[in-house]
């Protein structure tokens, strides 16, 4: 059966700075698709956690932040992006040193993710009520909580010193080795390889030669 015209959801997961955003942009751009960071999410409610003024320590005072929390999405070119009470938060503030460090404590937190979790499943409808030709979501645990059930799973990788040099090139200060301590080794939706998904190493390939592969290996 001819691919044309179907919906397609497909699932990038990977560590910190192996490559996910730009290789989802691009599919996006080139395949028509809405294109999802969900990595965002976890850094717009940790953001909104750590403005809130309440013990961020306590998990009962994070639920009662939590649920003071109302979720929108504003969509921006094909990036459908997190509000929070109808306000898109600044990359930069998404980003910040603070934010950087503190992302992965608030994402091992079952709470947390359970207020993303019917809301990230919701985009997949958002996608085709827009006429978007599929969903490209990306994170940690897509292929393997979000979507189980998607028909194109990727797992993307780099060695630490390829991954490092490219968020100092971007000017940030991230731990990333930390983080990706933590989101491997949590009790909640670790970050793991899904079941039956095509790794990729980006270290060994330009941004173009990952987009055209996957480009492929989806048929399209
Ligand atoms: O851009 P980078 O790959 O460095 O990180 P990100 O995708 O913005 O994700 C920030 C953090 O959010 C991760 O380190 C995880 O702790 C958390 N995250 C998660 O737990 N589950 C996801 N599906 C996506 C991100």
């Amino acid at each position: 059966m001819s691919s044309f015209n179907t919906f397609k959801i497909i699932a990038i997961d990977g560590g910190a700075a192996v490559g996910k955003s730009s290789t989802s942009k691009g599919l996006a751009e080139r395949l028509g698709l809405m294109h999802v960071d969900t990595g965002s999410h976890y850094r717009t409610l940790t953001s909104a956690i750590l403005s809130s003024g309440e013990d961020a320590e306590e998990r009962e005072a994070i639920s009662k932040i939590l649920d003071a929390l109302k979720l929108s999405t504003q969509i921006d070119g094909r990036t459908a992006k997190l509000g929070i009470n109808d306000r898109v938060p600044a990359d930069s503030d998404l980003r910040s040193p603070e934010v950087n460090a503190q992302v992965s404590k608030f994402a091992a937190i079952p709470e947390v993710r359970k207020k993303l979790f019917a809301y990230q499943r919701s985009l997949a409808d958002l996608a085709r009520e827009q006429q978007y030709a599929g969903l490209i979501m990306e994170g940690r645990d897509i292929g393997s909580i979000i979507f189980p059930e998607a028909a194109y799973r990727f797992y993307l990788d780099a060695d630490e010193a390829t991954r490092a040099a490219r968020r100092a090139k971007e000017g940030q200060t991230d731990p990333i080795a930390a983080r990706d301590r933590m989101d491997s080794t949590r009790q909640a939706a670790p970050l793991v390889c899904p079941r039956g998904a095509t790794q990729i190493n980006t270290a060994h390939h330009t941004l173009e030669e990952v987009i055209e592969k996957i480009t492929h290996l989806i048929g399209s």
